[in-house]
């Protein structure tokens, strides 16, 4: 643990409502630091500065890690008891248990984020709020700035799932832009093409679903379901 970190925290706790009360300095420190990580935030999301005090050595705010003035930190309790019963309640029912056991912590739901959102629920959101266009933008910055970070799934199903539950939806429009944005990550991907080609199909646009589930034929020879397609459609594959 680093000393400078360390320093910072009060010597006594006063507010433990879930952790043992003599917990020891180190030990809820690498909770806290748990906490931030697992949720991509700072102390500061859950804590709030002391008020009227002037800002330690390095120009920090002191911190009043006691109050409770932030809802954060109050559902951070619900999501501690959550965890708690979670690991100590649900999971000891299950039968024939794997040695050891999986637990469940923080990081296993939020991944580096506040509020866990698959990506298919965050361009969801963004589709029904602000558009597609909206979603495909937002989709090419995340896999800018958080490909490496595990947060999100950019795996080429995601988008497909999407894409095939907005079109059972008759959003057909928003289906195909959302593949072809995908079709420009996984450009080698016969599923893309076999899936614009059955949004074609649905939209009755004969033509372009014949181009499409050759293309996916192109990718895929041995893909039975677009040859069955170009059969129905009465082309040769
Ligand atoms: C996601 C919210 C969250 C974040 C982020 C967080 N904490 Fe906490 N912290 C809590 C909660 C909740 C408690 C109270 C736990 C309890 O009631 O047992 C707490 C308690 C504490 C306490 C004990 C206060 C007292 O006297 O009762 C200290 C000290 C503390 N946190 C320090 C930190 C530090 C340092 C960081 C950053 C490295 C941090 N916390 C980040 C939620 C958070
Ligand atoms: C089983 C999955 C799961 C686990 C494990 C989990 N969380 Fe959560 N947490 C969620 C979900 C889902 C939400 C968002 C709920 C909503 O906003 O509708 C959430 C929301 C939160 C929020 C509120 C965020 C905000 O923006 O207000 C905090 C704080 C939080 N969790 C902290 C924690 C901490 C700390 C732990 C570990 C002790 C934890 N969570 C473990 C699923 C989980």
């Amino acid at each position: 643990m680093p000393a400078r970190a360390l320093a910072q925290m009060p010597e006594r706790f006063e507010n433990l409502q879930v952790l043992p009360k003599d917990i020891p300095r180190d030990t809820l420190l690498r909770i806290m630091r748990g906490f931030t990580t697992a949720l991509g935030v700072r102390c500061e999301f859950c804590h709030v500065p002391r008020e009227g005090a002037a800002p330690g050595p390095n120009g920090q705010p002191q911190m009043n890690f006691a109050a409770d003035d932030k809802p954060e930190k109050k559902n951070a309790r619900v999501m501690m008891r959550m965890v708690e019963n979670i690991n100590g309640e649900q999971l000891p029912k299950l039968v024939d248990r794997a040695g050891p056991p999986v637990n469940v912590t923080c990081i296993t739901c939020h991944r580096g984020l506040a509020r866990p959102m698959t990506l298919d629920m965050v361009l969801s959101r963004t589709i029904e709020t602000a558009g597609v266009d909206s979603a495909i933008r937002q989709y090419r910055g995340l896999r800018t700035t958080s490909a490496m970070s595990g947060r999100y799934d950019f795996s080429e199903a995601t988008v497909n799932d999407l894409a095939q539950r907005l079109a059972s939806q008759g959003k057909t429009a928003e289906a195909l832009a959302l593949l072809a944005a995908n079709e420009e990550f996984y450009p080698g991907s016969g599923q893309i093409d076999f899936a614009m080609g059955e949004i074609h199909r649905q939209r009755g646009e004969r033509d372009q679903a014949i181009v499409s589930y050759r293309a996916a034929l192109v990718k895929q020879p041995q893909n039975r379901q677009a040859r069955a397609r170009l059969t129905e459609l009465g082309v040769t594959p």
